[in-house]
């Protein structure tokens, strides 16, 4: 079973990103699946136009990644960029994807909604999203609910260039969600999301975390009185990190009062500052050693290319387009 999944580098890592898509990395990973984890440049540059910005957020991610615990003896981790098969297997889909169904998608509606020009990048996002997953042969696609429009989009395209070529020469891939966690809210109660600038940052001090946490828009109820915890922002934050019985201890002190909402900030920073520590100090130590960790997906990046090549070489000799060199 080949797993795959990819994340923009734009912008920094939040609690939304290691519990919505992260940890799922991680646990397939540690199952001993094989794993393909790549950083998306080419689809960040539908937003980024800044060269130090993306290097920057490539280098922050990077690191992120390993420092969470992508462990690349386990793990191909590579750059998107460092495999060109995925630029060549995009066109080749776009051949065979209606324009209706790019219309169709929300990330695109979203970003237009937002005030972003339509350019052909923006438009072609999920293409080029399907061939990153399709050109590895993948079965499994580990991401967010948010995510799940172009899994399925991905799926189409491969059912139609299937069927185009009268042969199964693609491997037709399946999303996994956790649906438990399918999104993690932010300090306003809306989906935490870089774009909505509302995150709690996995890689700051334990004093930024605090002041994140401290920003947790609550309900107005003092201190004394009794609060529901299904209602609360900070209990929906505290489910994630904290253990069964910290949880209903926490519960039961909401419920009776004389708990408020700050005690509830506290301890969840407490709590999210422990679940971190040592993955900060890694990363501490990765970003202050930025050769090792281009070598690592240097490196990665050549594997990814070999498996892309293959997948490529039957395209092309189904489809009657060759490469001699
Ligand atoms: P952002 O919304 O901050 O721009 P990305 O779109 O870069 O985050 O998401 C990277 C990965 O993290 C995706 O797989 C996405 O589904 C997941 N993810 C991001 N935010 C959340 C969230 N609030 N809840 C669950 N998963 C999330
Ligand atoms: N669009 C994804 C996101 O914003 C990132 C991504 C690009 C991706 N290519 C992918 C995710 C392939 C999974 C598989 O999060």
């Amino acid at each position: 079973m080949r797993v795959l999944s990819g994340i923009q580098p734009s912008g920094r890592l939040h609690l939304g990103n290691y519990f919505g898509a992260i940890q799922q990395f991680l646990k397939l990973q540690d199952e001993g699946a094989e794993c393909f984890y790549f950083l998306a440049n080419y689809h960040a540059l539908t937003t980024i136009r800044d060269k130090q910005q993306l290097e920057d957020l490539t280098l922050h991610l990077a690191a992120g990644y390993l420092a969470l615990g992508v462990d690349p003896t386990h793990s191909v981790f590579f750059l998107q960029s460092d495999v060109p098969q995925v630029t060549e297997l995009c066109w080749f889909l776009n051949t065979v994807c209606p324009v209706s169904l790019m219309e169709k998608a929300h990330s695109y509606k979203d970003k237009l909604a937002k005030g972003f020009k339509a350019n052909m990048g923006l438009f072609d996002y999920p293409v080029l999203q399907a061939a990153d997953i399709i050109v590895y042969d993948s079965n499994i696609v580990p991401v967010g609910q948010d995510q799940k429009q172009h899994i399925e989009m991905t799926r189409d395209l491969a059912i139609k260039f299937n069927q185009a070529w009268g042969q199964d020469v693609l491997v037709v891939p399946e999303p996994r969600i956790v649906e438990s966690v399918a999104v993690v809210p932010g300090i306003d109660g809306q989906k935490m999301s870089k774009s909505y600038n509302n995150t709690i940052e996995i890689f700051q001090t334990a004093k930024q975390t605090k002041k994140q946490c401290a920003k947790i828009i609550t309900d107005s109820t003092p201190m004394e009185d009794p609060k529901d915890p299904e209602k609360c922002n900070v209990f929906a934050l505290l489910r994630l990190v904290a253990s069964p019985e910290e949880l209903a201890e926490i519960e039961e002190k909401y419920r009776t009062g004389g708990y408020g909402y700050g005690h509830a900030k506290a301890q969840l920073a407490d709590m999210i500052n422990e679940l971190f520590d040592a993955d900060r100090q890694r990363y501490e130590t990765l970003i202050n050693d930025p050769d090792t960790v281009w070598d690592i997906l240097r490196e990665g990046g050549k594997k990814a290319r070999e498996v892309a090549e293959a997948t490529m070489q039957r395209v092309r000799e189904v489809t009657g387009t060759y490469r001699t060199h």
